[in-house]
């Protein structure tokens, strides 16, 4: 995978040496595709460049971000500065890995590598040349190597690691085509590359086989599936991505910040409805709750004019067919009610952008979203669920 990759038409690769460019030689950043959401990228070895990645988001800079790289050959040259031996590409790579890195890669996988490499040659030891910020002072990186064309363009021309978190503002869920770059980036960096929409639509799966050299762990479930990763590895896989629990005290830093979060209030049910009635009358509950507290700020801002409750419903098996007959709306009320598709594949592809749909350019005020299981891509679906609903979860 280290060669160039195919980009035929002319303006595509104007723009991307143009952008490849700014990258290889600036601290701007660069929006670009993957297939799993938008990256904002900077060059992973520049200071100011990450710094303003972090900016532009507005994102807490305790939280590490992801080094893109076009070959594994990147890596060892360029990341840890070591000659790259065709003859035995993953040599310094953990053994834990290989077999992942063989089926999965270029994908939606990222690893963690340790940031000191011990070489068989005692007398070297590499440190990974990645600016301090992208690994927000852990013993370890996070490297990804896309298989979406024009990020894998984008890195080999301007032939520098990219440090890229989702492309959005923080807090916001992550953007799946260029048009959600732009509505909440357009003013916030050089170049936004439109490489059309996101064939995954979530974010890459984080795995970690270095920190517990006995043990695969799964720090954030995406693109691969648990059940895909286990096939390959032959062996359990554990879930560290544990979501914070009603009442729980948060532990971590990165469990204090809102995510994926439309602005409006969201309502998530479990999958197993057992009783349709019991999930129209909670809806009701919150309809009436909701309008209760749009009107009381109403006042304040003496907005007297009744615009109605605009409601969003996304279903995926019985949400979808909902009767809304029976709900208790008023005249101005508006519910609009969208299927995420026929399968998890397809949910996975669709949830961030109808997220952003209903809240960016329908301004729902309430939105009502079916839960699944929690099973191949239902854990990965469910993980950023869950964290844009907060602890409004309800289960029957
Ligand atoms: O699909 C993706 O991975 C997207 C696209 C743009 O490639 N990028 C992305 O980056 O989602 P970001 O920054 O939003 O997510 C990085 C994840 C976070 O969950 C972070 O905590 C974890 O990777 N991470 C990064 N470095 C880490 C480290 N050294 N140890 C543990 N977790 C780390
Ligand atoms: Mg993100």
């Amino acid at each position: 995978t280290g060669e160039e990759p195919l980009i035929s038409d002319p303006t595509t690769r104007e723009n991307l040496l143009k952008a490849a460019k700014l990258l290889a030689s600036t601290s701007e950043t660069v929006a670009f595709p993957t297939e799993t959401v938008y990256g904002l990228g900077g060059s992973s070895l520049n200071d100011e460049a990450v710094r303003n990645i972090y900016k532009a988001k507005n994102r807490p800079s305790d939280n590490p971000l992801i080094s893109h790289v076009s070959s594994i050959k990147q890596i060892d040259e360029v990341i840890y500065g070591v000659t790259h031996d065709a003859a035995n590409p993953l040599k310094n790579i953990p053994k834990n890995y290989h077999p992942l890195i063989n089926k999965l890669w270029p994908g939606p996988l990222t690893i963690l590598l340790p940031i000191k490499l011990n070489t068989l040659d005692k007398n070297v030891r590499k440190e990974a040349k990645l600016s301090k910020l992208t690994t927000g002072n852990q013993k370890t990186f996070a490297v990804r190597l896309p298989s979406n064309n024009v990020a894998r363009a984008l890195i080999h021309f301007a032939n520098t690691p990219v440090a890229a978190p989702s492309a959005n503002t923080s807090t916001k869920p992550s953007p799946t085509s260029a048009k959600h770059v732009y509505f909440d980036l357009k003013d916030k960096t050089s170049i936004i590359l439109d490489g059309g929409d996101c064939s995954i639509g979530v974010e890459s799966t984080v795995i970690d086989c270095v920190t517990d050299a006995d043990k695969i762990l799964l720090l954030r479930p995406g693109g691969f599936t648990k059940e895909d990763v286990e096939k390959i590895v032959d062996r359990e896989v554990v879930v560290e991505c544990v979501l914070k629990k009603e009442n729980e005290s948060v532990r971590t830093p990165g469990m204090k910040y809102k995510h994926y979060a439309p602005s409006c209030k969201v309502v998530l049910f479990s999958p197993d409805k057992k009783d349709i009635n019991a999930v129209l009358k909670e809806m009701q509950l919150r309809i009436d709750i909701e309008r209760e507290y749009i009107e009381a700020n109403k006042k304040h801002t003496d907005e007297k004019s009744n615009t109605g409750l605009k409601i969003g419903v996304l279903g995926y098996k019985y949400l979808k067919d909902l009767e809304i007959g029976v709900l208790k709306l008023e005249e101005k009320d508006r519910i609009l009610i969208k299927s995420l598709g026929d399968d998890l594949k397809q949910m996975q592809k669709n949830i961030f952008k109808e997220l952003r749909e209903l809240d960016d350019v329908e301004h729902i005020d309430l939105l009502f979203i079916e839960g699944v299981d929690e099973e191949n891509e239902g854990l990965a679906i469910m993980n950023r669920l869950s964290k844009s609903a907060g602890s409004d979860i309800v289960k029957f």
